[in-house]
């Protein structure tokens, strides 16, 4: 699809996340990512300090989890569903992340993402983040092992305009 055909439209809004809906967000997200976080952290993340967010049209399409330090908004996570990747709906959570930010009084967005994840990479530089540095072995591989073929982690920053 190219990008004059995505169908994101201005009809999908960010919603907070319920403790009701996190079985079936845990559900979508298991066949969406190798990395999913599951249930039992999407709970603890809502009993926490953590700003969590649904984004939904008809249906729900990703969700993030964010986290305010001072006034650094950290992305710890952020998921398209699976049936949505390739639409344009990442770009539009980042934008969507944004205005939170900006509500939340940030003045910067920081996040880690896996070295080898190009996709997620190539939206967050589209979303006019930068690289600003790496983290040696930082992620386990998919078996859990820090020891065998860890991957990098890239730190990406984008400092946000303050409107006045
Ligand atoms: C990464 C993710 C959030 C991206 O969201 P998305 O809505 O699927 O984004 P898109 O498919 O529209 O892709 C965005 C861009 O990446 C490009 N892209 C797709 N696959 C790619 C690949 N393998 N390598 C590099 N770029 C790629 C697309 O062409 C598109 O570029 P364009 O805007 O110039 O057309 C989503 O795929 C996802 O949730 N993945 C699993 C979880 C994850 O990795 N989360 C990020 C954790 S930091």
């Amino acid at each position: 699809m190219s990008k004059g055909e995505r169908d994101c439209c201005s009809g999908v809004r960010l919603e907070a996340i319920t403790a009701e809906v996190v079985t079936q967000l845990a559900k979508y997200e298991a066949t969406s990512t190798s990395w999913p976080w599951g249930e039992a952290k999407m709970l603890q993340s809502l009993s926490s300090e953590h700003h969590c967010y649904v984004l939904v049209e008809d249906k729900a399409i990703g969700y993030c989890v964010l986290l305010l330090i001072d006034e650094v908004l950290e992305i710890l996570n952020f998921v398209i569903f699976s049936e949505f990747q390739g639409r344009g709906y990442g770009r539009l959570l980042v934008d969507k992340i944004k205005a939170v930010a900006r509500d939340l009084g940030a003045s910067m967005l920081w996040l880690e993402v896996r070295a080898d994840n190009h996709r997620a990479r190539k939206v967050y530089l589209s979303a006019e983040f930068s690289e600003t540095g790496i983290r040696k072995n930082y992620y386990p591989n998919l078996t859990g092992s820090h020891t065998k073929s860890p991957q990098d982690a890239v730190l990406m920053q984008c400092a946000l305009e303050i409107s006045s």
